[in-house]
């Protein structure tokens, strides 16, 4: 028996494929623009990933489903959220490939703002016209699915199979940050388990912030390490230089998730951020993973991603669907 397959567009380093590897599906082509990122899904995932822009259509194969995950900055409420960025124009550009990749569903992740935008509502007006009569959203949140982060993402759906039904929560406990940073295996030889070394300023403020502390801390007991501007925004931005709670899931993983000045992403106990395998850890990647790339690009391929857990999640939504209507073989 054959297993349903997949085209993954803007595939980043495959997280989002590698949750519906996991739910039987297999990838027979990803594009992708950055080549550390399709390195990545080369080592990762599958070899079937080719660096390009999905601009530069070439025709595509038959596939069950198409997946895709245009970049959100453009929407995300961290963003400017400027309706100009050219950014934001992107995920049209998946159209050209669903009319030749012909599958029965297609699947758009995005950030929750993206379905409020003009440019959501002519992608959902774009993939009717090829045929797709059931586009539907959900909003799902990562910690719903055993990840121990908070994490909304928004999943577009069309089907022309009839509708597909929302992945269920996997569990009712989220996970804490605990799970995934105090978990055995961290080990100095892995070449992921790296960090930028805290230098000056920085390296004494993190040092002075406790345990569950931010940059409040800092502005209370420390005010000579801190810049004008933070007493100005005081209780804006509160989470920045903040340490990550470990009874908690912690707060989403951006792509700058080894910056403490962007976000709750110092390590609970340890006068530093998160490691890249600590950052893979929160978004359900398995430790035998290695990111192609330096670090920073290598952090961006993690924090783009879909966390695993949830992609699977997706997956078996997807799965059940195509079963359902006896579209594809499955495998057993
Ligand atoms: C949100 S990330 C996708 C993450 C991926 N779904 C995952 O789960 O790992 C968006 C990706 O689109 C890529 N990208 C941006 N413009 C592109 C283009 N024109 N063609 C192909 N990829 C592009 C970026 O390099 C980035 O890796």
């Amino acid at each position: 028996m054959s297993a349903p397959t997949h085209l993954d567009l803007f595939s980043g380093a495959g997280l989002f494929s590698a949750g519906l590897v996991q739910a039987g599906f297999e990838p027979v082509l990803a594009v992708e623009l950055g080549a550390e990122a399709v390195a990545s899904y080369r080592r990762n995932v599958s070899r079937c990933a080719v660096h390009g822009s999905v601009a530069d259509f070439r025709g595509a194969p038959k596939v069950d489903v198409v997946i895709a995950g245009p970049p959100c900055q453009g929407f995300s409420t961290l963003g400017r959220r400027d309706p100009t960025d050219v950014r934001n124009a992107l995920g049209l550009l998946i159209l050209p490939w669903v009319r030749a990749a012909d599958p029965s569903l297609v699947v758009i992740e995005n950030v929750p703002p993206f379905l409020r935008s003009p440019q959501w509502r002519e992608l959902a007006a774009g993939l009717r016209e090829l045929g797709y009569a059931d586009v539907v959203t959900w909003e799902l949140d990562a910690l719903d699915f055993g990840v121990p982060q908070r994490r909304r993402r928004a999943f577009t759906v069309a089907s022309r199979l009839g509708p597909v039904a929302q992945p269920a929560p996997t569990t009712a406990t989220p996970r804490t940050a605990s799970s995934a940073l105090f978990a055995p295996g961290l080990d100095k030889a892995d070449p992921m388990h790296v960090w930028p070394t805290p230098k000056g300023i920085a390296a004494d403020r993190i040092a002075l912030i406790p345990p569950l502390g931010d940059k409040r801390d800092l502005l209370r007991g420390h005010p000579h390490l801190c810049p004008p501007s933070w007493s100005k925004i005081a209780d804006q931005a509160t989470d920045v230089w903040g340490r990550i709670d470990p009874d908690k899931p912690s707060n989403t993983v951006r792509c700058n998730f080894q910056n403490p000045s962007k976000g709750r992403y110092l390590h609970p106990t340890e006068n530093r951020t998160l490691s890249l395998r600590e950052g893979a850890r929160l978004q359900g990647v398995p430790d035998s993973w290695c990111f192609e790339g330096k670090p920073l690009p290598a952090a961006r391929q993690i924090g783009n991603g879909v966390p695993i857990p949830m992609a699977h999640a997706v997956g078996e939504s997807l799965r059940a669907a195509l079963a359902g209507m006896g579209v594809t073989a499955l495998a057993a």
